[in-house]
């Protein structure tokens, strides 16, 4: 298979990534601060409500965004990218009508971010950046964009079951507490 790869070797001698991806992974590193706010502005509903253990919960997840991002911003400086870092954006106010609402738009959120890596992968498949696909599925530097949507998903999913049972709020606060924060160590 012959693969076009899309960098001469004069731009190749500053830079292991094309602008595609660039492009690709600033819109990335956004997305994932936007994920970071979202889940910080759930995580101080529930704080408001009292409901302490849901909002340490999203604290929790609003961090890994963080952490996130700052792969992305490591990897661009390792391919000696020239980006600038992005403005920070911001969610619009979600309405919040109950305690699940929160749990659904999360699954939601992070449905739509796999899909963006999964958009960055098959670019860098396309243009045979194996570096790039490499460090996508976490063979760099402690990233591992891929493999975390995995472990986001699975958690996302199953905190909204928790969270739609009939239970008391109580106990499912606990249960995903626990599911969080139990695993951690
Ligand atoms: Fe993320
Ligand atoms: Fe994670």
């Amino acid at each position: 298979m012959e693969v076009k790869r899309p960098l001469s070797l004069e731009q190749r001698r500053k830079t292991s990534l094309s602008d595609e991806l660039r492009d690709l992974f600033v819109l990335q590193l956004q997305h994932e601060l936007k994920n970071f706010t979202l889940y910080n502005s759930f995580s101080v509903y529930f704080s408001c409500k009292g409901l302490e253990k849901l909002g340490k919960y999203y604290k929790g997840r609003a961090d890994e965004e963080l952490k996130h991002q700052q792969w992305i911003m490591q990897y661009l400086s390792d391919c000696d990218a020239d980006f600038e870092y992005p403005s920070i954006p911001v969610n619009e106010n979600q309405k919040i009508d109950d305690n699940v609402t929160p749990f659904r738009l999360t699954v939601d959120r992070e449905i739509q971010t796999t899909d963006m890596i999964y958009h960055i992968a098959d670019v860098a498949q396309g243009q045979g950046d194996w570096m790039t696909l490499s460090f996508l599925m976490g063979n760099y530097n402690g990233g591992r964009l891929i493999p975390e949507q995995i472990e986001e998903e699975s958690l996302s999913r199953t905190a909204l079951d928790i969270m739609s049972t009939d239970d008391h709020i109580l106990k499912k606060e606990d249960q995903v507490y626990d599911l969080y924060f139990g695993g951690k160590k």
